[in-house]
């Protein structure tokens, strides 16, 4: 493996929130396990509680437990040593100060990896207090969360001031979908196989669908979701990059600015929904009360004890990409919280063959090929296909549609479903940025999202209710494409 093996210090800001103990520690522990972080790494959580060692040390063993019922002993007892903490206010030098003692002690004169788990809004102070500390050398790297700002201008803050501190190829932002196995085997899927790509474009494919349902409502996370929206939370990003991939040009190789600069392509190409067009080429949802495989869900403004608010939980958006490949293909997206059923998914639905040889009396119909790649919560890709019916042909032929079904989740039973985020932290690691964010692919996708977020701003669009539990608001059932071919 082509990792560095200087010294390194893992610095884990944000160590005691939610996402570090769901997911960063045990992806470090998992890669651990499997000898792939390099001996002379250590772990450093940095956050504003005074823990000390011996309490971080306990938070991550818990984080584990809470995953797996069992850990192996031989493997924590070289994670646990590779573990410290220090107490950073991000907003006061002398914490830098500290962290920046620890770290020198830890491995003199190493370099840092620091990892943001945090607001955005932080991201500017931290990395002021990481260069006035001298922390942000030239060997070291940032990791930072989505999303970049909350728009345009100050994601182009937020960029100003990551790359004040770390050269471009030295920062890694983070879309998580981007580290999960069926959204890498998207480009596998296209450039891997001769089939797809002739037909990979608007003469052939009618629309293509890409839907996002979580089950999940807002739970602890209001104060943050009700400032950012569906919009902002998961179409800026985990959407807008499927998109890209499903979109973009074949790159010259799999190397970072080439795919980098392909996905940029694609987002600089995508209509602006601005204005009155939001009216009909977007539908906002938000929750009301409801119930999910059973059992009651409050609604979103309920869960924040009752305030009112205008955020949306859904959003369905019907996009297009004005280039040669795709012309006049609608992109239908869609995401929710609290949704009937958890599903991610793309669908590429082919146009009808030019004529039927099979007569068009209404039972030999033919409906058009349809390819399904599901992501989550099982991974499979489906192409339907028709087929004759088996049978006497003496009254003409029945057709009918069949899948060919390639299940991922069967195919590999035998691999442990890694979490994405041990495949980008590996990476972040090894200093490869494919997989990462660049700076000009955050600012392109804002620009969009602004245009629609200003229309719905100047056409004061209100988030329609809809059940917990159900599809969305009744007209997303409308706009959203059902699959028939023009
Ligand atoms: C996060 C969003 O980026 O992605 C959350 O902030 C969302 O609101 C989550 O729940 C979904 O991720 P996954 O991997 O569960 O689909």
């Amino acid at each position: 493996m082509n990792m560095t093996t200087k010294p390194t210090n893992f610095v884990l800001f944000g160590a005691t929130g939610d996402l570090s103990k769901r997911m960063l520690l045990p992806s470090l522990f998992y890669l651990d396990c499997d000898g792939l972080l390099p001996e002379n790494l250590a772990i450093v959580g940095a956050a504003r509680s005074s823990l000390n060692h011996e309490d971080f040390i306990a938070l991550a063993h818990k984080s584990l437990a809470d995953r797996s019922e069992t850990i192996d002993e031989k493997a924590w007892k070289r994670f646990s040593a590779r573990l410290h903490y220090s107490p950073v206010d991000v907003g006061a030098a002398s914490g830098f100060e500290a962290l920046g003692a620890l770290l020198d002690e830890i491995h003199p004169g190493g370099d840092h990896l620091f990892y943001l788990s945090l607001s955005p809004d932080f991201y500017t102070p931290v990395c002021a207090g990481l260069q006035a500390a001298g922390l942000a050398t030239a060997g070291s790297r940032i990791i930072v969360e989505k999303p970049i700002g909350h728009d345009l201008e100050s994601c182009r803050t937020i960029n100003a001031s990551l790359l004040s501190a770390f050269s471009e190829d030295r920062v890694f932002r983070i879309d998580h979908y981007l580290g999960k196995e069926t959204v890498q085997n998207l480009l596998a899927l296209r450039f891997a196989n001769i089939l797809f790509e002739p037909l990979w474009n608007k003469a052939h494919i009618d629309h293509v669908e890409i839907t996002v349902f979580e089950t999940v409502g807002v739970e602890g996370r209001w104060g943050y979701y009700d400032d950012y929206g569906a919009l902002r939370d998961m179409v800026q990003n985990h959407v807008l990059q499927l998109l890209c991939l499903v979109a973009l040009e074949a790159p010259a190789k799999l190397d970072a600015d080439a795919v980098r600069d392909e996905k940029v392509k694609v987002l600089r190409s995508l209509k602006p929904i601005t204005g009155h067009d939001v009216l009909t080429q977007t539908v906002r949802g938000q929750y009301a009360d409801g119930a999910i495989e059973g059992h009651d869900v409050p609604g979103y403004a309920r869960e924040a004890g009752g305030k009112p608010s205008d955020t949306e939980s859904f959003v369905a958006l019907r996009a297009e990409i004005e280039n040669w490949r795709w012309s006049g293909v609608p992109f239908y997206l869609r995401t929710g919280k609290r949704m009937g059923k958890r599903l991610t998914e793309i669908v590429v639905q082919f146009r009808a063959v030019p004529h039927s040889v099979f007569g068009g009396d209404g039972k030999n119909d033919l409906i058009p090929n349809r390819l399904t790649i599901t992501l989550q919560p099982e991974e499979q890709v489906s192409l339907a296909l028709m087929n004759k019916t088996p049978g006497l042909t003496e009254q003409g032929w029945r057709m009918n549609t069949l899948s060919l079904n390639l299940s991922l989740t069967d195919a590999f039973k035998t691999h442990r479903r890694r979490i994405a985020y041990e495949q980008l932290l590996l990476d972040a690691l090894g200093g490869n940025p494919t997989l990462f964010v660049r700076g000009d692919e955050t600012e392109a996708a804002w620009r969009w999202i602004d245009g629609i977020a200003a229309g719905w701003k100047q056409t004061r669009m209100k988030p329609e209710p809809y059940w917990a539990g159900s599809d969305g608001p009744d007209r997303a059932e409308s706009f959203w494409c059902k699959g028939q071919p023009k």
